[in-house]
């Protein structure tokens, strides 16, 4: 009897000790503020040993592997020849889209993102609106044309101002918002005969425009099973009061007051299960994040886009909010499992703003070092367009430099935190927008 006891406690002990020692390596395939937040949380995560960046970034505490992130092939080996390696994160769009998850999982590698079947909701925009028409999806009145003249003599009547949006991937720039007929139909050449977007261009969608405002809703989906994120909201143009030239995103804010229980039912009952079921029907089940763009107008509620893959810099804000292991999170993902996990999130408030190299998102310097991160303190910095340089410190490398977060009680208090700490950080030709989360916090 006494025996036994002492059995099970050195069993116990062996246990205990194999969680500690064996940890899993995973592999992130990326190099932004998104990649930053998603591998933050991942160390976290008690079974998390090393981490690997395909390519990574110098800020953002990996192991830079060199891998390009659309080097799909180099992945794939690299992720084969690290035994440890157990799970490979496919977080950019590119990727997915080039069949990157469906090559790791045809060589038995664990992945972390959709196949290029289940993206194509994202890197097609005629197939989304096709999926979106025939399972009764709510979405913006279109019609999708491969022929210049016929795309042409629609605009000539559909109702202005129309959006024409480039079918493929065109680095969230192949939209283009008509005010008038004329601007419509030039539109369309730059798309379809100007090939302004490449292939991207080879079909066109031309949308009723709506209005409203925009809200992001990220999921996580094991192809069964979703659970929500809490809604967030980015800022595109590169200027305060939504000024400026289109960029990959300014800032955004976590959760979106505006969008409350009622709505949040609605569009789970209304887009997102529909939506995993139509990938189901459509042999294409969709596992990984999928990313709701919805325009809101009163209880009225439609999907602008599908993103197949976490939101860049939604990410920033959301993330920091997660109060379960996202490692196990995305284990589930894969697994079809998630029904099992009670994910828990903080209902505090979360802002991010991101600081660029002056000129984005058109011609900018890089190389410039930057300086004042160590005296952060309230905030969390996450790095985008950084490289180290010739001295051993951060020198600017992108477009987007970092982005700085807070979380905080309420969004007044975040707000400060946030641009407290940028008053700190400084490059050369630096600019932030000031008023990410303003309205939130002026009324
Ligand atoms: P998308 O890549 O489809 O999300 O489009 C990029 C941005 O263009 C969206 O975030 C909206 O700001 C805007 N947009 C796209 N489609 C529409 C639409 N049908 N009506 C109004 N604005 C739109
Ligand atoms: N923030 C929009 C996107 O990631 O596409």
């Amino acid at each position: 009897m006494f025996d036994k006891v002492k059995r099970t406690g050195s069993v116990r002990r062996r246990v205990e000790v194999t969680e500690l020692t064996e940890k899993d390596d995973v592999l992130v395939v990326g190099g932004g503020g998104r990649e930053h937040a998603i591998v933050a949380k991942l160390r976290e995560s008690a079974r998390v040993g090393k981490v690997y960046g395909a390519p990574g970034n110098a800020g953002m505490d990996v192991i830079e592997t060199g891998i390009g992130a659309t080097d799909i092939d180099a992945i794939v080996e690299f992720a084969a020849a690290h035994e440890n390696i157990k799970m490979t994160v496919v977080a950019p769009d590119d990727p997915l889209a080039m069949g990157l998850v469906d090559k790791l999982v045809a060589r038995g590698i664990r992945a972390f993102g959709p196949t290029r079947a289940a993206a194509k909701l994202e890197w097609s925009k005629a197939y989304a609106k096709d999926v979106m028409r025939r399972y009764g999806i709510p979405t913006a009145g279109y019609e999708t044309f491969t022929d210049v003249a016929a795309a042409k003599a629609y605009a000539a009547t559909c109702k202005i101002p129309t959006v024409i949006k480039a079918d493929g991937l065109a680095l969230g720039k192949g939209v283009l918002i008509c005010e008038t007929r004329e601007a419509a139909l030039a539109a369309i050449d730059e798309v379809m005969t100007d090939k302004k977007f490449g292939a991207a261009g080879n079909a066109v969608v031309v949308e009723d425009f709506l209005r409203g405002y925009e809200v992001s809703l990220l999921t996580f989906t094991d192809g069964e099973h979703v659970s929500l994120m809490p809604t967030s909201c980015d800022h595109k143009r590169a200027l305060d009061g939504d000024l400026g030239l289109n960029t990959g995103g300014m800032g955004a804010y976590a959760p979106c007051p505006a969008f409350g229980k009622a709505l949040l039912d609605k569009t789970l009952r209304d887009v997102v299960r529909p939506t995993i079921e139509a990938m189901k029907a459509e042999g294409a089940p969709f596992k990984g994040v999928l990313y709701f763009g919805l325009m809101v107008d009163g209880d009225d509620v439609r999907v602008l886009e599908y993103n197949a893959r976490f939101g860049d810099p939604e990410t920033q804000s959301v993330l920091p909010l997660l109060e379960s292991d996202l490692y196990e999170i995305f284990g589930a993902c894969i697994d079809g499992t998630l029904d099992k996990l009670d994910i828990r999130w903080t209902d505090k408030k979360s802002i991010n703003v991101v600081l660029a190299s002056g000129g984005y998102p058109v011609e900018y310097k890089k190389g410039c070092p930057i300086s004042g991160l160590d005296d952060v303190d309230g905030a969390r910095v996450y790095f985008a367009g950084v490289k180290r340089g010739a001295d051993g410190g951060l020198v600017t490398n992108g477009g987007r430099v970092l982005c700085v977060q807070a979380v905080a009680d309420d969004f007044g208090a975040a707000r400060d935190a946030v641009y407290r700490n940028i008053e700190k950080i400084t490059f050369d030709d630096c600019f932030y927008r000031k008023d990410i989360g303003e309205k939130l916090v002026i009324g």
